[in-house]
Order: C-alpha cells, then structure tokens, then sequence
C-alpha cells in the first residue's frame, strides 16, 4: 500500500456499522484513518491508523485527526442532547482540516418537523454538512433490521404504536458497505441515497416472519401513544430517550419509514438482505424469547 494514497477517516470505527465500514476499506487495501475515543477499543485492521480524539467536538483532536484526509464518514453519535453540536464540530474541523469530503450517515425522512424525533437531529447535522463548503455525500438509512428482534420483549410481545405502518428496515452490514463504496468511489458528490432493505414490513408482518424463523411466538401488540409513553417509563428514562423510543412507531405509523430504494444495490452491487435472510443468518436473534410465550 503507498504512504501516498489518501487516507480516510472513519468516525464511529468503534461502534458496529463504523466497524464494519472499517473492515470493508482494510479488505480493499485502503489506507484508513480511525477516529476513536478510545484506543484500546479502536479495532485492529491491516492499513488502519488509530486518531485519539475527545468526541467529534474535540475541535483540536478532530483537526489534527483529519488533517490530510480524502474523506471524512461521519457516523452519528449516540442519541444525547448535545449530538447536533458535537457533529457540528465536527463538521467545522473537517472544513478547517480541508478533507476532501464528508459522507453523513443521516436518517430516511430527515426533516425539522420529522415524526421521529431523532431524524430531526440528523437533518440539522444534514443542514451543517449542506452549509459546509466541502463535497458532501448523504446517505440515509432507515431502521436497522438487526433492532427488530431487540424489540420483541421475552414474552414474545412486540409492542408499540405503530399501527399498520411500514418499515423498509435495512441490514446494518448493508448500511456499511454502502457507505464503504461511497467512500472509495467517484460522482457521488451532492447526492442524497436512501438505504433501505428489500421491503416494507408492517410489525404485524415482521413478527410472523420472526415467528416462523425462531420457532417462539413473537406477536405484534398495538398501542396507543398513552400506553407507550406508559409503558416506556421504568427506569426514569429522559423525556429526550421516551420520545425517540415512542416516535420510533408512530413514525412507522405516519409512513415516514415506507419507502423501498434500490440505493442499496445501486452503490454495492448486491440486493439488501430481507428479514428472513438476516434471520436464516442469525439464529440465535430471538433466543431471548421464552418458547412458552
Ligand atoms: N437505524 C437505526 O435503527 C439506528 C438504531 C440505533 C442507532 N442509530 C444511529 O446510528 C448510529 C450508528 O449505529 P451503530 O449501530 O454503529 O451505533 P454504535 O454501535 O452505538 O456506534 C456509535 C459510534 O459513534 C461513536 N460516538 C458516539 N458519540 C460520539 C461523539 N460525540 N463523538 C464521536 N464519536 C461518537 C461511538 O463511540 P464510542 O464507542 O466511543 O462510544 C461509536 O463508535 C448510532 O450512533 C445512532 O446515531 C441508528
């Protein structure tokens, strides 16, 4: 590998779909730059320099860590009340690095009056890197399939107010090497990608393929906003985390997850995995399901 090829920095390398992005660019060869917050935890990877940075609003760390880069992924921080300013500095220290570029991980249906309460935050992020003066690349994902086994509760019950809505949940590894090939290829400059998986699912839907794949009984159970909010509340969650946690099903209801791209095939060539092929792959997804229901 030349000391002359560009380098990428890799926000979020510590976390599952910045990892996995980092282990598609060391597969290629790709000389990579991993910013992290704490290097024992940085993943080792053939190619990869480890940057120690305090959060994307380390303004010092991150301008050192992308001084000299091609490109900056720019991976979310976790759902916290700062994270639109943290990736706001973030994105100020790439503009005063001069990287190359930014692709932003952000959220399908990013608005400021977005239904889900954390897509309002990815679109200010979006407004941030829009506003840059750099290249900028988008990507929006929409829920994780690897979450909708998370959701259903050990008595089988997945709950929440999302009505018959549709969710065109994608693959985490989908996610990541979309945004691998966006990192490593040309015109994509200004563009807007939506990554979804191969289809629509209502809840309803989604449990009897959980169902039939783990053999347990996952069972979609509707509720109204009230008994979400209700049943949300032990362990004294923040108003912030509550209304993310309820608006992740009333946005499903509202049809703001719905739509199918071919995003996903259009950027890695591959068709994005389905419910049931994720699960084939997981068997173990649902064992925390009680098989007496
Ligand atoms: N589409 C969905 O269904 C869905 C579900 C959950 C979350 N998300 C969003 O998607 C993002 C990526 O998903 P994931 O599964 O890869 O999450 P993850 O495994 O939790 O990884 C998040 C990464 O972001 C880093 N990070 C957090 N706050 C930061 C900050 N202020 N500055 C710099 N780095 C920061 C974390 O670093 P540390 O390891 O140091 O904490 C970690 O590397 C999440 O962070 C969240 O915003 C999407």
């Amino acid at each position: 590998m030349s000391n002359k090829a560009p380098v990428i920095a890799v926000g979020g390398a510590t976390g599952r779909v910045g990892g996995r992005v980092a282990r598609l660019l060391a597969e290629q060869g790709v000389r990579q730059r991993l910013l992290v917050r704490d290097a024992s935890r940085a993943p080792a990877l053939p190619g990869a320099e480890v940057a120690v940075v305090g959060g994307y609003e380390d303004d010092a760390g991150m301008r050192a860590a992308l001084a000299g880069t091609s490109a900056f992924l720019l991976i979310p921080g976790h759902e916290t009340s700062d994270r639109v300013s943290a990736h706001r500095a973030g994105v100020a220290s790439a503009v005063a690095a001069r990287t190359g570029r930014i692709v932003q991980l952000s959220f399908a249906g990013a608005a400021p009056d977005a239904t889900f309460t954390y897509a309002r935050d990815h679109w200010a992020t979006e407004e941030a890197v829009r506003a840059s003066g750099l290249p900028w690349t988008i990507a929006r994902m929409n829920f994780y399939l690897d979450v909708l086994p998370e959701f259903v509760l050990p008595s089988g019950d997945l709950a929440g107010p999302a009505g018959d809505g549709r969710v065109a949940a994608v693959a985490r590894d989908d996610v990541a090497a979309a945004l691998a090939a966006l990192l490593t290829g040309d015109d994509h400059a200004g563009a807007t990608y939506e990554l979804t998986g191969p289809e629509a699912l209502t809840l309803g839907e989604a449990c009897v393929t959980m169902a039939r794949h783990s053999g347990r009984p996952v069972t979609y159970l509707r509720e109204t906003v009230e008994e979400a909010y209700a049943s949300r509340a032990a362990g004294a969650p923040t108003q912030i985390e509550l209304d993310g946690w309820v608006s992740t099903y009333t946005a499903i209801a509202a049809g703001e997850l719905a739509r199918v791209t071919a995003d996903v095939e259009r950027l890695t060539g591959r068709a994005p995995q389905s419910l049931g092929a994720w699960l084939e792959a997981h068997p173990l997804a649902l064992a925390h399901v009680d098989t007496l229901g």
